[in-house]
């Protein structure tokens, strides 16, 4: 076994693992963080992304071992004093998803691209989500959302602007 001790969400988890359990499986199981989904066995579909120290990553590409000592966001520690996140807020309204197993990634990865570029090209938003695959929307109404969310965090005011 091997010990792993990681913040996820703000709140910090100690725990002692076997080496080869993958990070997703770790947020998963052992934290009960289901929201982050497992949808391949290949490493393509991305809806398994979580961010690390701030990356975007897809979690079933590390072992949990190999986040020891970061900081983790995942898909449930987004939405604040039970207000959506811009982002969460935009799949909503733009109806961003049909069947929702996509969605938590697409937003992860969503979360960096407009903390990096907050004001992302229609191309830009495709290229940052091409590693996350959705089966049901055709993208189209994923790219609305991030726009949509983009303008909402740039109308905040800063402290607002998560
Ligand atoms: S579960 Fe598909 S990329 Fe991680
Ligand atoms: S909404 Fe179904 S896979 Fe994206």
């Amino acid at each position: 076994m091997s010990h792993v001790s990681v913040t996820v969400n703000g709140k910090t988890y100690q725990n002692d693992v076997e080496p080869r359990l993958l990070l997703v499986h770790y947020l998963r199981d052992v934290l009960g963080l289901t929201g982050t989904h497992i949808g391949c066995d290949t490493s393509q579909c991305g809806a398994c992304t979580v961010l690390i120290n701030g990356e975007s990553v897809k979690s079933c590409t590390v072992f949990a071992v190999q986040a020891n000592g970061t900081n983790i966001t995942t898909i449930e520690g987004l939405a604040k004093d039970g207000e959506l996140h811009p982002v969460q807020e935009g799949f909503w309204e733009e109806h961003g998803l049909q069947c929702g197993f996509c969605t938590p990634g697409m937003i992860m990865s969503a979360v960096q691209l407009l903390q990096r570029n907050p004001n992302p090209s229609e191309a830009e938003i495709r290229h940052a989500l091409e590693g996350n695959l959705c089966r049901c929307t055709g993208y189209h109404n994923i790219v609305k959302a991030v726009q949509y969310a983009a303008k909402k965090m740039q109308t905040a005011s800063p402290a607002a602007a998560r």
